[in-house]
């Protein structure tokens, strides 16, 4: 349902929360000529995260200044009401927290009807069962590998259970959604991430941190392409 022809089996996608936000558009590109096929836009609302980050006018100017797709992932409460605004804005794919949906169903719906690609996500302490029901109606699942809120966190180890999981269902039930992982991703865990069967790589402080981000996203890549080679 979601794969499309030609689409990678690995994808890095930078989270632009360490980015420089003086220097965006700057930092974005260089993330791109080191091979990130995605751009990963972190919205937070102090209210279901403990931090405040942007909103759609960031995601309208990052759509200007780039051509790759823009994965939104909403830490938000009520995101009923902004996903219209970041679809308008540019948004190519926008995920959801389970935990802040209670109609969780409609909300994945809304999402499909404003044309993005649909995504759900699960905190370090949801299990992967709290999906069954909509698991054949998302085109990714993104499991936390840190609580959110914040960026430069360490991997949760266990995560990688849920990832397993979520791999060992799709196959079962013939589905078709990826695996994004978010959280702690570096050299030392992405391997781990990748084998366990996360596709869609989502890192921030590994690759806006410290160095050159275009030789950051090159290395990290790598590590993880390597690391598919030696899949279970
Ligand atoms: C955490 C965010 C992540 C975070 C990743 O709430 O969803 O996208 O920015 O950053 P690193 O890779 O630094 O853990
Ligand atoms: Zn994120």
């Amino acid at each position: 349902m979601s794969r499309e022809r030609g689409q990678p089996a690995l994808e890095l996608a930078p989270s632009i929360l360490s980015a420089d936000f003086a220097r965006l558009g700057e930092h974005a590109q260089a993330a791109v000529e080191g091979g990130a096929t995605l751009l990963h836009v972190d919205v937070m609302d102090g209210h279901f995260v403990p931090n405040i980050t942007i909103g759609p006018p960031v995601v309208a100017s990052l759509r200007k200044a780039t051509k790759v797709p823009l994965d939104c992932h909403l830490m938000i409460e009520d995101p009923d009401q902004y996903i219209p605004a970041f679809a308008q804005a540019g948004a190519d794919w926008i995920s959801v927290h389970q935990e802040a949906c209670i109609h969780l169903h409609r909300t994945l719906e809304l999402i499909r009807s404003h044309g993005a690609k649909v995504g759900v996500v699960l905190n370090p302490a949801t299990p992967v069962d709290t999906l069954s029901e909509v698991l054949g109606m998302v085109d990714y699942v993104l499991v936390m590998s840190v609580n959110p809120g914040f960026g430069g966190q360490k991997f949760i180890p266990a995560t990688l259970e849920k990832m397993r999981q979520l791999a060992a269902q799709r196959q079962a039930k013939r589905l078709d959604f990826r695996i994004e992982v978010d959280g702690g991703i570096a050299l030392d865990t992405v391997a781990d991430a990748v084998r366990a069967g996360a596709e869609v790589l989502v890192a921030g402080n590994a690759i806006f941190g410290k160095g050159d981000a275009k030789a950051n996203a090159q290395k990290l890549l790598k590590a993880a392409c390597d690391a598919t080679l030696r899949r279970a």
